[in-house]
């Protein structure tokens, strides 16, 4: 593609020091969000932006502030090129989204457009136009606690989501004053860390790579996204930030991604913590070389590339790259026409947490609650039921945002509490225990208020930081003092609802066993409360589906849908004699089998699947294949069912996974009636890819499953001719 020739009339104007300055991105001084001692304060920041020291800045936000520093830039530096303002955006702004693990089971992918559409609205009113976001890191490890900002274990869902995600943020302009610049992170395969520690050592086949991890990162490249950031864990032995192979060979030439490439935060200095430098210097050479672009928070690229190029070691003409696509960035933004289009004082007052904005984030919260238990029809609950409130995140309002919601006001979110009281219910409330102390003083007043009631909901789970950046978990279970408030409350005889809220799978066979009713509400968002007093007093029927497996056990992670079938599988079959089960792929102290397996999700109303047809049985290549089932709401409630399609390949060159998600569609069905549910499958879909890295279809036997998760529908079969 030919070249902005205003851009490179700009960089033959450019000194050496000011072009470096373009590739270094500083945090601002109103809150972090990684490790540094002191944050920047704008003494520093507003020199170097008149210096030319700085591209941009990131976590600084509001009209005001950031007009400010754009007039510096404007008006104070030698060329006057405009400030990239960037932030995390992630679920939302002043109207915070549920967490995008929870958006993800709503598998709406309309509504996860929309509120990525509403984020980019309300952040580039306040002066962002650079979206570190969205997160596309597939993760089949809970205690990873970056699952919340996913979309969960399966490619293809987290493909899709990743594509709306990133149209919702740029919009069909870039330029225009109320799209930004979507970032797809963190390149590559960051949700896969040994023992689910964040930052640590990544090390897969390129097989696994590319047919499971890479797909969501493809979907979003396909989707424009302008940028990608690197990560900050090695993959096979080389950090993501240095890593030639993934940034130059894979992203650069095989997938002719031409946008910017930013580093994590100051990931290009930890190349030599990784121990795969010499020093500081050396880890910025080598990320540079390998083809970061943009260094955020490490200072590297300002202090070592001009002696680089000065001994010859890089050549001024890769720095003049780096530097154009940044400023063509900038263009795209069309920051150049009017440095001031963003950030706005009438639209921040007036597109800030708006009635429509706070319907759709009550709508997606409704929509992200995924029902795992109902038994006797537990809910939802008559509203002339006496209800004790219990729980350390019945009242709380700060936690239902969730993690990575900076902007928020911790005290908007309605409380659960609220949301009940309003939705006419009558309560009582007790904390019963704390977030982060194991007193049990409290128990006491919440039993008693169990006694005086119908029913009990409990709210339990995880705080905010319990997950997100940094917030790995080797246990998974429910905080010792909150399964204890359980076990105490359960042994009064009343019926016990569970709600938990947390920001990934949580390992919770005691609550599956023993709750009458276990609801997973995540982390909620501004509208919490309503929405959960929406469905529980059953004005909204829950319609989410698990988009992550919940393991029975810590030690069976990592545990996803796609498991390979092995050579020596276990059914579970106990008719067989023990000795004949001996030698077979299992646990000796748990089940195989999750919790909950991956899609599945129950709601008020009872759905029936029947009549699976295919059009053909015998596919050859070119091949469309239409299935369609029938699908009847046989309970009492108007409803909607996610009906699932997934491929089974029976025998291949590779051995193949259990299953893979391949269409699917949520249908809203009125008590009674039924419905066709139609899919056209393409060759596309049968493809596996093979040892040579070719996507192919391989002749032979295929299942179609259909069902209202993974485990639970009808098969057909199919058979592929070449
Ligand atoms: C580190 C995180 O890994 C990344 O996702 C985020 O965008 C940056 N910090 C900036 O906050």
């Amino acid at each position: 593609m030919s070249k902005v020739p205003a851009l490179l009339d700009l960089i033959a104007q450019m000194t050496l020091a000011e072009k470096v300055g373009q590739l270094n991105f500083v945090v601002g001084d109103l809150f972090i969000t990684g490790p540094t001692m002191k944050p920047t304060t704008s003494d520093k920041f507003d020199d170097q932006i008149r210096n030319g020291e700085i591209t941009g800045l990131f976590n600084v936000y509001g009209a005001d502030y950031v007009h400010r520093l754009q007039e510096i830039a404007m008006r104070e530096s030698r060329l006057g090129i405009p400030l990239l303002i960037g932030a995390d955006v992630i679920h939302g702004f002043k109207t915070v989204f549920p967490i995008p693990l929870a958006e993800a089971a709503s598998w709406n992918l309309e509504l996860i457009e929309r509120t990525a559409q509403i984020a980019a609205k309300e952040s580039t009113a306040a002066g962002i136009h650079f979206n570190f976001a969205p997160m596309c890191d597939i993760s089949r490890d809970a205690r990873w606690g970056r699952v919340a900002e996913g979309a969960g274990e399966d490619p293809y869902l987290g493909g899709l989501i990743a594509q709306r995600r990133v149209r919702g943020f740029q919009g069909d302009d870039l330029s225009k004053p109320d799209t930004m610049a979507a970032c797809v992170k963190h390149w590559a395969a960051y949700g896969a860390p040994e023992g689910g520690r964040d930052y640590q050592s990544v090390d897969m086949s390129e097989h696994l790579f590319r047919s499971t991890y890479l797909p969501p990162y493809l979907k979003a490249l396909e989707a424009g996204a302008a940028t990608v950031m690197t990560a900050f864990h090695d993959f096979n032995g080389v950090p993501c930030t240095a890593n030639e192979w993934l940034l130059k060979t894979l992203l650069r030439k095989e997938l002719n991604f031409d946008g910017v490439v930013v580093s994590d935060w100051g990931s290009i200095a930890e190349v030599s913590a990784h121990g795969a430098a010499e020093n500081e210097a050396g880890a910025a050479l080598k990320s540079f070389q390998a083809g970061t672009d943009l260094d955020m928070m490490s200072e590297g690229y300002l202090k070592y590339l001009i002696p680089a190029i000065k001994e010859g070691k890089i050549q001024e003409s890769v720095l003049d790259e780096s530097v154009y696509r940044i400023l063509k960035l900038k263009n795209d933004l069309g920051l150049f026409d009017d440095p001031f289009r963003y950030g706005n004082r009438e639209r921040e007052k007036l597109e800030l947490k708006t009635k429509d904005h706070l319907s759709v984030a009550r709508q997606m919260a409704q929509q992200s609650f995924v029902l795992l238990k109902n038994e006797g029809s537990m809910l939802p609950l008559k509203k002339s039921l006496k209800v004790a409130l219990i729980g350390p995140l019945a009242d709380n309002a700060p936690d239902m945002n969730g993690t990575w919601s900076f902007f928020a006001e911790p005290d908007d979110p309605v409380t659960i509490k609220e949301g009940l009281e309003e939705a006419g219910l009558d309560v009582l409330f007790a904390q019963g225990c704390e977030l982060y102390h194991s007193t049990t003083k409290h128990f006491p007043l919440a039993k008693e208020i169990a006694k005086q009631s119908d029913v009990v909901v409990m709210v339990l789970g995880e705080s905010a930081v319990m997950n997100g950046e940094a917030a790995s978990r080797a246990e998974l279970g429910l905080p010792d003092n909150q399964l204890e408030l359980f076990r105490e409350i359960k042994e009064l005889g009343k019926p016990v609802i569970v709600l938990l809220s947390c920001g990934r799978p949580l390992v919770v066979p005691e609550l599956a066993e023993e709750a009458d009713a276990l609801m997973v509400i995540w982390s909620p968002g501004s509208e919490a409360g309503h929405a959960v007093g929406d469905v529980l007093v059953g004005d909204v029927v829950p319609s989410g589906k698990l988009p992550m497996t919940f393991p029975n056990a810590v030690g069976q992670i990592p545990i996803h849908y796609q498991m390979k079938r092995t050579g020596r599988p276990y059914l579970g079959n106990y008719d067989e004699p023990a000795s004949e089960r001996i030698y077979l792929s299992k646990y000796r102290d748990t089940p195989n089998e999750p919790l909950f397996p991956f899609g599945y999700g129950l709601t008020y109303t009872k759905f029936e699947l029947s009549d699976l047809t295919l059009s053909q049985t015998c596919m050859e290549p070119g091949d469309s294949l239409e299935v369609c089932v029938n699908l009847t709401n046989t309970g009492l409630y108007d409803g909607t069912e996610v009906v699932q399609l997934y491929i089974s390949d029976i025998k291949a060159s590779i051995t193949p996974v259990a299953k893979a998600l391949k269409a699917f569609e949520r249908v809203t069905l009125p008590s009674g009636e039924s419905c066709k549910v139609k899919f056209k499958l393409e060759e596309k879909d049968f493809q596996m890819l093979n040892e040579n890295r070719k996507w192919i279809v391989e002749p032979g036997d295929f299942e179609v499953f259909v069902g209202a998760n993974v485990n639970e529908g009808l098969t057909a079969r199919l058979e592929w001719t070449l």
